[in-house]
């Protein structure tokens, strides 16, 4: 049997605030499947972020337990988890953080310069990667002689160069506009369509909410419910 892609139990977060501390996510548990698509959904504060940063490997919970690809994460000094969050996640963050001296071939391509990869293959599959997500053409230009969805765009392409099991997004269509969020969205089903590639995004927009097959809603740190379009509830 092959292990899901993502399994986690009981994973609690909480933050120091002075004297108390503040629940960011409670008893979570989670499971993805290999090429799933899912949405965390919630209100403002509700923990999405938090969970995210858990499940990227960008935080560590204070207790619960997390498998990535079968392999118990735990148990893995920071160097194993920079080495599992390079080769088998890729990230788009809100502001997608890319880099304004480089163009986006260059964007995309240090996602794999930073792998040791060779300068020649780094550039072809940055451009292959930009040509995907619809910017062929475009490689030359850097981030700000660029519009909002097409800087949306570098920065998914910089997730999946470096072929992930899964992405993570927190937030990717907040600062869209509607239609061009929907287009995100539909690169989104393309990519995993196309490359089996995993994303599990946060949103908010209840227009963005309804479009994603699995809807997993937070509440105050909780996971409230995880519900399937077609299949009924989980
Ligand atoms: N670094 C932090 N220090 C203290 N409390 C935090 C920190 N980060 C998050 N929290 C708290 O944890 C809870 C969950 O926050 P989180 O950022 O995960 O929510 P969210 O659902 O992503 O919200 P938003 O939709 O506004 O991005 C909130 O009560 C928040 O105030
Ligand atoms: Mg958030």
């Amino acid at each position: 049997m092959t292990a899901p892609l993502l399994s986690a139990t009981a994973l609690t977060r909480t933050y120091a605030a002075g004297e108390e501390r503040v629940v960011g996510v409670r008893d979570a548990a989670l499971s993805l499947e290999r090429g799933e698509l899912a949405v965390l959904a919630g209100p403002s504060g509700s923990g999405k972020t938090t969970l995210l940063n858990l499940l990227g490997l960008l935080d560590r919970p204070d207790s619960g337990r997390l498998e990535l690809l079968g392999e118990d994460v735990s148990t893995l000094d920071d160097r194993g988890r920079a080495r599992l969050r390079r080769e088998k996640l890729g990230f788009v963050f809100q502001s997608h953080q890319l880099v304004p001296v480089l163009s986006a071939e260059e964007n995309v391509a240090l996602a794999l310069w930073i792998r040791g990869l060779p300068d020649g293959e780094c550039r072809s599959r940055a451009r292959a990667a930009l040509a995907a997500v619809g910017l062929a053409g475009l490689e030359g230009r850097r981030p700000d002689a660029m519009s909002g969805g097409q800087r949306q765009r570098v920065a998914v392409a910089r997730a999946i160069v470096g072929e992930p099991s899964l992405v993570l997004a927190d937030e990717p269509t907040a600062s869209l506009d509607s239609e061009t969020a929907a287009r995100l969205l539909d690169l989104f089903d393309a990519l995993h369509a196309e490359k089996g590639i995993a994303f599990l995004f946060s949103s908010h927009d209840p227009r963005i909410v309804e479009r994603v097959p699995r809807r997993v809603r937070l509440v105050d740190g909780r996971i409230a419910s995880d519900e399937r379009t077609g299949g009924g509830a989980a």
